[in-house]
């Protein structure tokens, strides 16, 4: 072994000598990192900052890293993604380790956004489930199968609210809600990380993409972000922050500019808020070379925007390399300070401690476990039941569903059969050869009572153009080789000979996702056409919808005898789709994002202020805030989702009728299952500030719980209602409640109609 290295393990066996490697304290790391970096030089330092790719997983920008070998070797690298297995992994930590002159070993990233191999529903899927401790479990599985597979830094989880559906990332996160999305945040982050990073099967999380990404101008893909301080802390901060209250180790900088400064430049964002209003003592990583398209934004050359990076507080330069090759340079030039470089080196070379590198470089590289812990066959059933929970049940006329096992089911439609489409976007450690499309699931659950018939009926688009943009990661859109008229024709006959038609329609995996905005939300002419034939054929229709997003659904929801959407719903898909039609799995899922009646109502949320001049009821009034041409009420609003049974609610109470500021209110509602099945129900609960010093939204969602009752019974539902959770930011960023009026809405939607009054002292 080479000298350099004999020193650098000698350092780190007095140092473990006298640690152990789980209870080490905040002095004991920093005793570490202070000998280590007083070995360092500072191109050693700099090259900490450097995060690279080989281009292993999907390239999400034009550049992928070149020279890696050696780069590795000379200790110009922090940390690698899109390389994945024990094997390779282990190599590739070996070249930092013996062969660079410290032997600083790697991070090993991944985007694991909605599991790793045991694909999961995309985010917004399972943000409808509205199940922490689902969410939860889902993280953790996908934390066992990254690490299990080398991959102990996750690039999850996304919350950026969204409240635009014609933005495809939309599908990445957990829809509108901020107090919804602190939740699932927390939940995430807790899943992952399971507090404690240094056990070998979890994973360090990054909360991203700090900060406002969702809320891109016309949804467009990474365009600018202008908004109100005030809608920045009510509305969209929450679940960023919610997530380093959870002790999320790292933060991704988004692409878009806030207030005029890219996000990685941006010292009020990186800073000012993250680290000294939020106490955030991790470090920061820049987006895919977001550091470098700061030169196409306008503010510099490469030295240049590099340099107000570090300066703002950003720790790691992803993919572009600013930072590798010209920090050097500005610190000659006085443009940043060797304290500057020091921060962000310390800030990486602690999270290296944390996750448990310097104790063992290799603890996550186990050739025993890929073949145990991944895709097994407990994983698949988390995959399944979280699958069924995601869906959202839109209509279900005359009780249409849940479909008996016996008869004959016409399976229609391009997504019925579509393998390649089932796992959603952002899933690149996903294969798609694992997953089960409806037809399997049908056959699976009901194949042996059931006579199912299926024809593809339709193309996901016509057009090769379209198809050729989708089709970047893979086919995703197959066009037949019979014409669009046969294929209508075929459906017709095939729902002509059934007693049900299930048409499975929607968007291709990648009609949504990074860099798939659309202006039109609406399902392709032709799936328009074929759902138009089917309904004529006057078999009871089951439509169910596929999508990454929100769609505009109007027409579809008019044909339908019951409508269904099920996102992009994971490696068990059919299963679980085949689940909730035959009805061994009642569905409970509610919409986490409205879905508007066309685009134009966008942005679209429930948690609107008043204007000076509402809207009475849905009808067009002269000189009101309304359309001509559309109703201000959303298709679906926030929170709604039926079941096979129902429910009612009454008796809504409070335990008093005034409370003091410190002091809880106790909420009760009695909710009962009045249908003819078993199921669950999200009971939610709304807060309306009466009079406040500025506008306030008309409710706000302040407590929800998923409850389960079996048919006729009756539970009562408490929520604790703290007076912390009546307070908001004020114009002067001061966070309390106003005493004063309040009501308190509960119900299954976020239209709920029961109320009570109470004031706050
Ligand atoms: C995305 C990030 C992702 C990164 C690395 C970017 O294009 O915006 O969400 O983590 O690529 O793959």
């Amino acid at each position: 072994m080479k000298l350099r290295k004999l020193l650098f393990l000698s350092l780190l066996g007095i140092l473990f000598s006298c640690t152990t490697s789980q209870n080490n304290t905040d002095s004991e790391m920093n005793v570490f990192v202070d000998k280590l970096m007083s070995q360092m030089t500072l191109q050693e330092k700099i090259g900490q900052l450097n995060l690279i790719t080989p281009g292993g997983g999907i390239p999400t920008g034009s550049v992928v890293s070149t020279d890696v070998e050696s780069k590795i070797k000379s200790g110009q690298v922090g940390g690698i993604f899109g390389v994945y297995g024990p094997e390779k992994t282990r190599q590739a930590q070996k070249l930092a380790v013996d062969e660079s002159r410290l032997g600083i070993p790697m991070l090993f990233g991944s985007d694991v956004i909605h599991g790793y191999k045991t694909t999961f529903p995309l985010p917004i899927g399972l943000s409808c489930s509205w199940d922490m401790e689902l969410i939860e479990k889902t993280a953790q599985v996908a934390a066992t199968e990254a690490t299990a597979d080398g991959i102990f830094w996750n690039f999850s989880p996304m919350v950026d609210i969204s409240r635009d559906a014609r933005w495809g990332r939309i599908s990445e996160g957990a829809g509108e809600d901020p107090y919804l999305g602190s939740h699932i945040a927390k939940a995430m982050v807790k899943g992952y990380q399971q507090d404690d990073l240094s056990r070998p099967n979890t994973m360090m999380a990054t909360v991203k993409h700090f900060a406002l990404y969702g809320a891109s101008e016309a949804g467009r893909d990474y365009n600018s972000v202008d908004m109100s301080r005030l809608r920045m802390f009510n509305d969209y901060f929450p679940p960023y922050k919610a997530a380093v209250d959870a002790g999320v180790g790292s933060v991704m900088s988004s692409f878009n500019d806030v207030e005029g400064v890219p996000a990685s430049a941006n010292q009020w964002l990186l800073t000012d808020v993250l680290r000294e209003r939020w106490g955030f003592d991790g470090f920061v990583v820049s987006d895919y070379t977001s550091v470098n398209e700061m030169i196409a934004h306008g503010l510099g050359d490469l030295q240049a925007v590099s340099a107000l990076a570090l300066k703002a507080g950003l720790d790691m330069d992803m993919v572009g390399e600013g930072f590798l090759t010209t920090l050097e340079k500005s610190l000659e030039e006085g443009k940043v300070s060797e304290h500057d470089i020091n921060k962000a080196c310390r800030r990486i070379l602690e999270a290296k401690y944390k996750l448990g590198l310097f104790d063992d470089p290799y603890r996550y590289f186990d050739d025993a476990r890929p073949g145990k812990d991944i895709l097994n066959a407990g994983h698949r059933k988390v995959a399944r039941e979280a699958a069924a929970r995601s869906m959202v049940l839109l209509k279900n006329d005359r009780q249409v569903l849940p479909l008996k096992k016996s008869g004959t089911v016409a399976l229609v439609g391009p997504l019925a059969d579509s393998r390649n489409n089932m796992l959603g976007t952002w899933a690149p450690t996903g294969d798609p050869k694992y997953a089960v499309t409806v037809l399997e699931g049908f056959k699976n659950t009901a194949g042996n009572t059931v006579n199912i018939l299926y024809t593809k009926g339709a193309n996901i688009s016509d057009d090769p153009e379209f198809a050729e943009k989708i089709n970047v990661f893979g086919p995703k859109i197959e066009i037949d080789e019979r014409s669009p008229e046969t294929m209508l024709h075929e459906a017709i006959l095939l729902a002509k000979k059934a007693d049900v038609v299930v048409a499975v329609v929607g968007e291709a995996s990648e009609m949504t996702g990074e860099s798939s905005s659309r202006s039109d939300i609406s399902l392709p002419e032709n799936q328009k056409k074929l759902l138009r034939v089917l309904a004529k054929t006057g078999n009871p229709l089951v439509i169910v919808n596929m999508s990454g997003r929100p769609m505009t659904l109007g027409e579809e929801n008019e044909l339908a005898d019951a409508l269904l959407q099920v996102w992009h719903a994971g490696v068990e898909t059919g299963n679980a789709l085949a689940d909730v039609i035959f009805g061994d799995y009642n569905p409970s899922g509610k919409l986490t994002a409205t879905f508007p009646r066309n685009v134009g109502q966008i942005p679209i949320y429930y948690a609107i202020r008043n204007t000076g001049r509402p809207q009475e009821g849905e009808q067009f009034t002269k000189f009101k805030s309304n359309y001509l041409d559309v109703p201000n009420s959303p298709l679906f609003p926030f929170g709604y989702g039926l079941s096979y049974t129902s429910f009612e609610y009454k008796n809504l109470q409070l335990d008093k009728p005034v409370f003091s500021t410190g002091e809880s209110l106790l909420v009760s509602v009695e909710v009962t299952n009045t249908g003819s099945f078993d199921g669950e129900e999200v009971v939610q609960l709304y807060v309306r500030d009466e009079v406040a010093s500025i506008t306030r939204p008309l409710r706000e969602l302040k407590g929800f719980k998923k409850v389960f009752l079996k048919k006729r019974e009756t539970q009562k539902v408490t929520f604790t209602l703290h007076s912390e959770e009546l307070a908001f930011y004020h114009p002067n960023l001061d966070f309390y409640a106003e005493p004063g009026e309040f009501t308190v809405f509960a119900g299954g939607d976020s239209n709920a109609a029961l109320s009570a009054k109470f004031t706050l002292k």
